[in-house]
């Protein structure tokens, strides 16, 4: 089968989070597993585009009304990926540092879902299978089957998987005129509140819907930034999976960038090195439990609660403990984070910013890794860290209610209903008193590292999903 991945995001080329891990490991082990795999995002100044050789497949003009925006489509050149890597490269939009977060935002990323099309209808073969990823690649599923222009792959099969449903990529209709012409009979499925909403428009007129867990289908059902009714009503098109992780990548046996590389047999001595590594760094106390955090500083995160949380923590658990943060996103919340480094010297410390080697020896190091979500789709934190022996303390919330059983159920991880102050320091105390009793403390880190949560075995049914929609085309 010939599948595309239509992404904002893919590992290592541009990653602000998840998405990237998802989209650069998926299409990997569905190759592995004998389909012809590629995979097409925005080409963004990054540091992989700097070092990594690339050749121009095909080239064109992406025109929204006036505007002409030539663009040209690159292909990574050694496919060491293990999937095609295809880079739309359109230079007055995206030759830019970020992924996201300009004012242009809507331009470039309607910019390059044509361009995309624009290169696909023009190739010798015809794709079984588009599967498109949240709303920046959302009006993908609408054209191709509705603008004139794409009438020769209007029978391509897409699937939308939503990554997070409460961004939903929003725009007025004076922007119209930037979608390739269609039958304005079918102006309808554009529509969600009176703007142009391409999650929305992708959930309409996708073959399939997909959400990167079970749990979270359920509750886009309920709570999903006013697209609640419209996920009710595909709900026989939907299914939730669980994303898997790549552990390629993330393998504590083989990782470059930890102290010390270990195993399910090693994992004591190698995690008490890799703690003592970070300690070092930050001045932290290597004798005490290490509780970190990793992510996008955003109330969704249930950033809000950090600085609060931290400070209760510190002061009831006076140096009995460590925490740790990575993170970056409201600016509010990382001042609060930063200042408490004042106030709890010796343990307490944070990195404003983002680092991707640092991320991995804080899996492998750290004890305990805090997830107080308040939405949390899937979550890739609490995979990581079950892998590296560090146990997750969550919030009973999609993806991560999906994973991690607290283990006073005999369980992996810490878990609690709220996303509130009191619950986080409520677990921070409870995982201290498991980190005394070190004989169930190794049991659950042992139980952790042993569960499979990789993509081999998840990608089936991404496969499946594909089968269901190419057949009911058939038939
Ligand atoms: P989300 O995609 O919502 O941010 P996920 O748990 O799915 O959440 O994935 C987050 C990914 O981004 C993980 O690979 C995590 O390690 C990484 N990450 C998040 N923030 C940082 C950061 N500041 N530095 C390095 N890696 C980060
Ligand atoms: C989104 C979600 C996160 C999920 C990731 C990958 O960023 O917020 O929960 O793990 O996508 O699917």
């Amino acid at each position: 089968m010939e599948i595309f991945h239509i992404s904002a995001e893919c590992y290592p080329m541009a990653k602000v989070g998840g998405l990237a891990d998802v989209v650069g490991a998926l299409p990997k082990y569905q190759k592995k597993a004998g389909h012809e795999v590629r995979v097409v995002v925005p080409c963004y100044d990054t540091k992989f585009k700097k070092e990594n050789e690339f050749e121009c497949v095909h080239w064109g003009d992406v025109k929204l009304g006036n505007f002409n925006f030539p663009f040209s489509v690159l292909k990574e050149k050694t496919d060491k990926l293990g999937f095609e890597l295809y880079l739309i490269e359109i230079k007055e939009l995206f030759d830019r540092p970020n992924v996201y977060s300009y004012q242009d935002d809507v331009e470039r990323f309607v910019a390059f879902q044509i361009a995309t099309l624009d290169w696909i209808i023009g190739r010798e073969t015809i794709p079984d299978i588009i599967n498109c990823h949240d709303h920046h690649t959302g009006l993908i599923p609408f054209m191709i089957k509705y603008s004139y222009k794409y009438a020769k792959i209007e029978k391509v099969r897409t699937a939308i998987t939503i990554h997070n449903g409460l961004y939903q990529g929003q725009f007025g209709f004076d922007k119209l005129y930037y979608i390739p012409e269609f039958d304005l009979k079918h102006i309808g499925f554009l529509d969600w509140s009176n703007a142009i909403n391409p999650l929305a428009v992708a959930v309409k007129c996708a073959h399939a819907v997909t959400t990167v867990s079970p749990s979270y289908l359920d509750e886009i059902n309920v709570f999903a930034n006013g697209l609640e009714m419209l996920f009710n009503s595909v709900r026989d098109k939907s299914k939730g999976i669980l994303n898997g992780i790549d552990i390629e990548v993330w393998n504590p046996a083989k990782d470059k960038m930890i102290a010390e590389t270990f195993s399910i047999k090693t994992f004591e001595k190698g995690k008490q090195k890799n703690k003592e590594k970070l300690c070092e760094i930050f001045e932290l106390d290597p004798t005490k439990p290490l509780f970190s955090f990793i992510g996008r500083l955003f109330d969704e995160k249930g950033g809000d609660l950090l600085p609060q949380a931290s400070a209760l923590a510190l002061s009831e658990n006076f140096q009995e403990i460590n925490i740790l943060i990575l993170g970056s996103g409201n600016p509010i919340i990382e001042e609060q984070l930063a200042a408490l480094k004042n106030d709890y010297k010796g343990n307490y410390n944070a990195f404003i910013g983002y680092n991707e080697e640092l991320s991995h020896l804080i899996y492998a190091g750290s004890d305990f890794i805090l997830m107080p979500s308040r939405v949390e789709p899937c979550g890739l934190n609490q995979m990581y860290s079950l892998r590296y022996g560090t146990i997750p303390i969550v919030r009973r919330t999609g993806g991560l209610k999906d994973t991690i059983i607290d283990f006073g159920d005999n369980g992996n991880g810490i878990c609690h209903n709220q996303a509130s102050v009191g619950d986080i320091v409520y677990s921070i105390n409870r995982a201290v008193g498991l980190y005394k009793n070190k004989e169930s403390f190794n049991k659950i880190r042992k139980l952790g590292m042993g569960i499979d949560h990789s993509w081999e075995r998840v990608c089936q049914e991404y496969i499946e999903i594909y089968n269901l929609i190419i057949q009911k085309n058939e038939g």
